[in-house]
């Protein structure tokens, strides 16, 4: 079931243009899955007139969590609410990560690519309540990108650092840290959320290395529940390519779903 309803900004943290939002939200908390996300109207007017798709980074109890980077007017507004304020969320919405019981005492990697690491905490928790191993893979451009990677470290999580510019742990591409792993471990699963370009990269490793996984991808959204067809992406299923809806069929499919471009094989 689907909430709209009020909810209260109990804390802000926030790294230059990156914040962490904590809601006291029981009825969304109960209900919500990893992967899964809110549509959250960002101004009390008409401008902008659209809610912004926001990933629940965590829920737990009465609590939910959003992280998100400013990239526009939308997510500008809601990086100046402030703690008391209420914010009109709609959720918890979309088909999140599926957890396969099979997993349990493997490993996993999850790997997150600047804000795509939003998702992957709430999962990561999930994936290490039911007894599988996770390894969480957080790439950034440079040291500054990655806000949540103490936050991560002292939750207990392993965590592998990577920045483009060197500035922290692995210099390059999270990929290219990913396939450096590969050659050392043998992951069960891989759960991924970041830029299309990082999934698409992803993508070619596992199909080569013969790993399992499943990608949350990003869309324009104009309602979140369905309704518009605003963010439908090409996905092949049971054989045959078509347009499916994000935000209801997604964000989170299977890797052999995804069509990445005309060219590709997918
Ligand atoms: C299911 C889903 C979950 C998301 N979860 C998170 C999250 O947890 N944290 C986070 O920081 N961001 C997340 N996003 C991206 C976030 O929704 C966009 O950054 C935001 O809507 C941009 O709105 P804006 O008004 O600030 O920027 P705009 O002024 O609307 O746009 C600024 C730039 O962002 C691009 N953009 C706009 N909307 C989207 C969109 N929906 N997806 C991708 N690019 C977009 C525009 O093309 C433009 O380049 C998610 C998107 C989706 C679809
Ligand atoms: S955002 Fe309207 S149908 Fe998906």
């Amino acid at each position: 079931m689907v909430i709209d309803r009020q909810a209260r900004l109990v804390e802000v943290e926030s790294w230059g243009d990156y914040f962490l939002f904590t809601f006291y939200s029981p009825e969304i908390a109960r209900q919500a899955q990893p992967g899964q996300f809110l549509m959250i109207k960002v101004s009390e007017n008409t401008q902008p007139l659209l809610r912004r798709p926001i990933s629940l980074h965590n829920a737990e109890e009465n609590q939910l969590q959003i992280f998100f980077q400013v990239a526009g007017t939308g997510t500008r507004l809601l990086s100046m609410k402030k703690p008391g304020e209420s914010i009109d969320l709609l959720g918890p919405l979309g088909k999140g990560f599926s957890l396969q019981p099979e997993l349990s005492g493997r490993e996993i990697f999850c790997v997150g690519g600047g804000r795509g690491i939003a998702p992957l905490y709430y999962l990561a928790r999930k994936l290490r309540s039911s007894g599988a191993r996770p390894v969480i893979f957080y790439g950034g451009r440079s040291r500054t990108d990655l806000p949540l990677k103490n936050r991560l470290q002292t939750t207990g999580f392993e965590v592998l650092v990577s920045t483009d510019d060197g500035s922290d742990g692995f210099p390059g591409l999270v990929t290219s840290l990913v396939e450096a792993e590969l050659k050392k471990r043998q992951p069960a699963y891989l759960y991924a959320c970041g830029p299309d370009p990082m999934m698409e990269k992803l993508a070619e490793i596992c199909r080569r290395k013969n790993l399992e996984a499943q990608f949350s991808l990003e869309s324009i959204m104009g309602c979140g529940f369905g309704a518009c067809w605003g963010c439908v992406r090409k996905i092949r299923r049971n054989g045959q390519e078509k347009y499916l809806k994000v935000c209801q069929d997604g964000p989170v499919f299977p890797l052999e779903e995804i069509v990445w471009q005309e060219s590709n094989d997918g």
